[in-house]
């Protein structure tokens, strides 16, 4: 799928905010610093299309982004980071839970995971809610420039391992990315088209 127009539409803590048109939407989640806003503007090939930083806790709203006039890109604030109040926290997941319980539009949401780490128990935490919750989703490793592709494949597998502990029957589908250097832009773009047709065919809501 080739991208020819990606804007900025509005940023806000309540869903009942959020566009109202009903247009299928993926969603960026992961712990702060993940890479979520750098990867949404690699694959919309915008530079500043989201808010980066070095420091986590950049995005701090739902931002949603309109693509091609057709589907959204929804960044989150990442969860996670310490040094956020704890009251500030706790408003923090209240209104990203209430985006995904409430948010019919959402059809993927993508967990980002930082492929140089080992599996931590947020991020297996955080996919449990979404499986028990019955929320598709798929996995994508970032900042795979960061290590050689050896180790890439080998950190993928004891990730296998890991959620094959927790319960899991199977490894969600998942992507390698580097937003540095553009991998996976076309597999994640291509799968967000296939799923795009199918809902267009599938769901009479859209
Ligand atoms: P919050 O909004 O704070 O939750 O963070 P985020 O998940 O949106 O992360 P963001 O995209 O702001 O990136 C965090 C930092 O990681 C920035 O310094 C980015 O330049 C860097 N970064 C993101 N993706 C990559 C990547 O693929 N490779 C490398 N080398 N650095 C990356
Ligand atoms: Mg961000």
């Amino acid at each position: 799928m080739k991208i020819n127009t990606a804007e900025f539409v509005i940023s806000n803590s309540d869903v009942s905010k959020c566009p109202q048109d009903f247009l299928p939407e993926y969603a960026f989640i992961g712990r702060s610093n993940v890479g979520k806003s750098s990867l949404i503007n690699m694959i919309t090939n915008h530079k500043k299309l989201a808010k980066t930083s070095a420091r986590p806790g950049k995005t701090q709203l739902i931002n949603h982004f309109l693509i091609n006039n057709n589907w959204f890109l929804v960044d989150l604030p990442g969860y996670g980071y310490a040094k956020v109040s704890k009251k500030t926290k706790s408003i923090f997941q209240e209104f990203i839970t209430d985006y995904f319980e409430k948010r019919e539009q959402l059809v993927c949401a993508f967990v980002l995971i930082d492929i140089r780490h080992e599996a931590q128990t947020i991020d297996i935490e955080f996919m449990s809610y979404m499986g028990e919750s019955e929320i598709p989703f798929c996995i994508i490793f970032t900042k795979a420039d960061k290590i050689s592709k050896v180790k890439v494949n080998a950190h993928i597998a004891a990730y296998k391992k890991k959620m094959m502990a927790n319960n899991w029957t199977e490894m969600p589908h998942h992507f390698v990315t580097s937003s540095t250097e553009g991998t996976g832009k076309d597999e994640l773009l291509q799968y967000i088209d296939e799923v795009n047709q199918e809902v267009f065919k599938n769901n009479s809501q859209f």
